[in-house]
């Protein structure tokens, strides 16, 4: 069976991206492979937290890979800091890294905002993240498109070590859903929806309850032409809504644009807000049931003990091909 790692940081509440780029894979994968979910959280401390909100953040996504269906009987569900082989591994890969190649980062360089000193963390970022991905062997990555750079740079960083001493990595593949694979801002359909963006109204989270979502999906840029038509270069606003139903209603763009022929953008509105609500539903419920149930805590550390014996076997290698211990 192939194994699956994938990641995300708790720095808010899970939004419509997450979910439909990243979450659904998750769900879908662990069915015929085996499947390690990691809380990111040493990757959340790149940016400034509150000790008391980054902990508060870690319960809720761990809540919601569970709400969306992750099921701990078939997959590891874990807190990253509770396994001390990502920080291990992260060090070693940074001794494999070059500065050229990590500024090359677009996600650095807009974290960074191009000023001349930044956080050492926002610059080594991707190099902890291909040791989360590096150290249980993983052969598929589910993420949305937003972070292929950051998988070829973990596959550059496995392959030469391969390369220049033992073989030591499994090559990662990435895996990314071609609809949905990129949400953007329902504000600003050029930017992608984000936890961190101020307009709330920009993203739709999956705790959002039904007002909020009606607020945000009606409130949504769309463009001046009134046609329902999927044109992401002229008309991205209207294209990402129809995106976001496609893949909620499981309806396909052609069918929605048969559908909504000859109708308008409030009409469409509309009908978006009840799927969304619908589709959402479910989640919150799952999501109060788990999130203050002792199941909770219990499955975490179970996660992380199944984690780590997987973890201390590549630390081994790791150690062993580069010299390092007794
Ligand atoms: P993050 O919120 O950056 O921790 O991302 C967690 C996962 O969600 C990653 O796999 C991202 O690629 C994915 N993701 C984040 N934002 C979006 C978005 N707007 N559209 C699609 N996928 C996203
Ligand atoms: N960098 C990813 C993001 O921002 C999160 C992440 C960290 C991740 N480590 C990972 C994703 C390992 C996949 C695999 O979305």
């Amino acid at each position: 069976m192939k194994r699956v790692f994938s990641g995300v940081q708790p720095t808010g509440n899970l939004h419509l991206g997450n979910y439909l780029g990243a979450l659904k894979q998750f769900v879908e994968l662990q069915e015929d492979h085996e499947c390690i979910y990691c809380i990111v959280d040493m990757h959340a401390i790149t940016v400034p937290q509150d000790p008391k909100v980054l902990k508060t953040h870690i319960l809720d996504v761990a809540s919601l890979y569970l709400a969306v269906g992750v099921d701990p009987k078939k997959s590891i569900v874990f807190v990253q800091s509770d396994v001390p082989g990502h920080a291990e591994l992260s060090w070693v890969l940074t001794c494999c890294s070059y500065t050229g190649e990590l500024s090359r980062m677009t996600q650095f360089k807009s974290k960074s905002h191009n000023k001349e000193s930044a956080p050492t963390g926002l610059f080594s970022y991707p190099v902890l993240m291909a040791a989360d991905i590096l150290l249980y062997d993983t052969d598929v990555v589910p993420v949305g498109t937003d972070q292929k750079q950051h998988i070829e740079l973990c596959r550059d960083l496995a392959t030469r070590v391969n390369n220049t001493r033992k073989k030591t990595f499994v090559v990662p593949e990435g895996r990314y859903l071609k609809e949905g694979a990129r949400i953007m801002a329902l504000d600003d359909p050029t930017q992608k929806m984000s936890k961190s963006a101020e307009n709330i109204h920009s993203r739709i989270s999956l705790l959002d309850d039904p007002a909020k979502i009606k607020k945000s999906i009606m409130k949504a840029t769309t463009d001046s032409e009134g046609v329902i038509r999927f044109d992401q270069e002229n008309k991205p606003g209207i294209s990402n809504l129809m995106n976001i139903y496609s893949v909620l209603s499981g309806k396909s763009i052609a069918e929605l644009e048969k559908e909504y022929d000859g109708r308008g953008y409030g009409d469409f509105k509309k009908d978006l807000v009840e799927v969304t609500v619908e589709a959402l539903a479910p989640i919150k419920e799952r999501f109060d049931e788990i999130r203050y149930s002792d199941d909770l805590i219990r499955i975490l550390k179970d996660g992380a003990a199944r984690a780590n014996v997987i973890a201390e076997k590549t630390m081994a290698r790791v150690k062993e091909n580069f010299g390092l211990g007794l």
